[in-house]
């Protein structure tokens, strides 16, 4: 006998076919036990079996869980005074180099007690999830030392221990050179402490399951990227890469030379960078939060991605920074109609194709058997709905691991 039974849904698997890109169902149930996905079927076809608890969904749509592939979620402070000062006409650049940005929040978050940041994570995890998400990506970042970093990915470990959704770590040691080690041979200090100290501590202690670098002109240089993917090779530990975001450093390359799981970010993106990404099956995540909130120009280039046949994920981005975003539909809405996907490639973007970038796609993203019976239950007539109300409510059911939560 089953654990539980959905009826009377309509389902989009993400298990693309010709004609059929989302996998659609209708009229459909699905099975599950030991949490997870045993069966996908015609509504009478599995009339006839058994569970213990049969939930009728009354026509809805359901999807995969969602699954947030890229934010910062752990963080001390906010940075409300910097979204002012961008107003008044300071760039995201302009704010870095005079000791604001990255480095501020780093501050905030060793000044934070243990306790207040997992609180306030907490809450932002609690948001994210009431929008459907069931897995999520949670990056370091703001510690920028050995200890401070393993604070924060132990930190979001903790979290996911507690709260009913999957949470996957990476470290992001290189997201800004600390204060102290801007120039000169600080800063080669501070490289050579994430590749020979950070990383194989974090690899130890398998704190995370990727590593991730800032490549940008206010950040690491392609060159030091490349020191800290060596050292994340030599320890067993795939990479992601923030790249071109604001200007083109080649690191869609860089990171494709290193078989990334994702390159994001992207809006500077060309066309050699998209067919290296492509040849390497690198997953592209855009993440329309940030350059919303930067009030940026450049687009990604989608239709290059396209072209070259990358998949694109989308994710929030959640940070304090660069895109303050707690709703994943308001993400799925921007990315159609900030950067021209469509609503299909939207839900995509938030479930099968974050899932690859994760590395979890054996795992979640898409509605079939085997996989983690981990689902939304939407109430709306049409799927496209998803990426057209602007900051639309969560699901009416959100199921992790074949349970409501
Ligand atoms: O993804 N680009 C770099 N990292 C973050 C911003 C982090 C911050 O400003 O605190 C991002 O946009
Ligand atoms: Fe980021």
């Amino acid at each position: 006998m089953w654990d539980r039974l959905l009826t009377d849904c309509h389902v989009a698997t993400m298990v693309a076919s010709p004609g059929n890109p989302l996998g659609l169902f209708p009229n459909a149930a699905i099975g599950i036990a030991d949490g997870k996905i045993v069966r996908v079927g015609k509504r009478t076809e599995l009339a006839g079996f058994r569970a213990k608890e049969v939930t009728p969904c009354g026509g809805a749509w359901v999807t995969p869980g969602l699954v947030d592939c890229h934010t910062h979620l752990v963080f001390g402070g906010t940075r409300a005074n910097e979204h002012a000062m961008r107003r008044a006409g300071a760039t995201y650049e302009e704010i870095a180099k005079a000791g604001g940005g990255i480095a501020s929040t780093v501050a905030a978050t060793k000044a934070a007690s243990a306790d207040e940041l997992r609180d306030t994570a907490r809450r932002r995890l609690h948001a994210l999830m009431q929008g459907g998400v069931t897995s999520i990506e949670i990056k370091s970042g703001y510690g920028l030392d050995t200890a401070s970093e393993i604070r924060l990915l132990n930190a979001a470990r903790a979290i996911g221990r507690d709260e009913p959704v999957r949470v996957v770590t990476t470290l992001l040691a290189a997201h800004a050179l600390p204060p102290e080690a801007k120039e000169g041979p600080a800063r080669d200090v501070y490289v050579k402490m994430i590749a020979e100290e950070m990383i194989p501590a974090v690899a130890k202690a398998g704190l995370a399951t990727s590593v991730d670098a800032f490549c940008e002109s206010i950040a690491f240089t392609p060159a030091e990227v490349e020191r800290v993917f060596t050292a994340a090779r030599a320890n067993g530990l795939p990479v992601r890469l923030h790249a071109e975001q604001l200007s083109n450093q080649k690191g869609a390359e860089l990171a494709a030379r290193y078989k990334a799981l994702s390159a994001d970010h992207l809006e500077h993106l060309d066309a050699a960078g998209a067919k290296a990404m492509a040849a390497a099956g690198t997953v592209a995540v855009l993440l329309p939060g940030a350059f919303y909130a930067l009030n940026e120009k450049k687009k990604p280039p989608v239709d290059l991605l396209r072209d070259a046949g990358v998949a694109v994920a989308i994710a929030s981005d959640c940070n304090p920074g660069t895109s303050p975003v707690l709703n994943p539909q308001l993400i799925m809405n921007m990315a159609c109609t900030l950067f021209g996907l469509t609503p299909e490639e939207a839900i995509a973007g938030m479930t099968i194709n974050a899932a690859r970038a994760l590395g979890l796609a054996h795992e979640v993203g898409t509605i079939e058997a085997g996989k983690a019976a981990d689902l939304c239950v939407w109430r709306v007539s049409e799927l496209s709905e998803l990426g057209y109300w602007i900051g639309m409510p969560g699901p009416e059911r959100r199921i992790f691991c074949g349970q409501d939560s």
